[in-house]
């Protein structure tokens, strides 16, 4: 059986106050460092379509760098109505690499 889990970036790439765009199978993710682990969404903004890594990281919230929607980097939930929530990933850390699964 083949690992699920596909190596996008190094630890070090992460900045600490906002996310890393990478791309995985068909769309960006957004990973983030939040204290000692990191989480990953789906970096494309529901509203129009921003970079969610771009946007400032305060505790487990981003807000979008376009017109600030604030969404949790660790459920993916949008924090104006938590019953929408975008794509998140998991994510393991393998030495210094940065791996990520989708979530089922
Ligand atoms: S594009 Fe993200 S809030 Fe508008």
């Amino acid at each position: 059986m083949t690992d699920p889990f596909v190596t996008v970036a190094k630890v070090t790439d992460v900045p600490e106050s906002q996310g890393l765009a990478v791309p995985f199978e068909d769309q960006m993710v957004a990973i983030f460092k939040v204290g000692d682990e990191y989480h990953a969404i789906a970096d494309s903004c529901p509203h129009m379509g921003a970079s969610l890594a771009s946007g400032p990281l305060e505790g487990t919230t981003v807000t979008c760098p376009w017109h600030a929607w604030r969404f949790c980097v660790t459920d993916g939930t949008w924090c104006d109505n938590r019953r929408i929530r975008i794509d998140t990933f998991e994510v393991r850390v393998v030495g210094d690499e940065i791996q990520l699964r989708k979530m089922k």
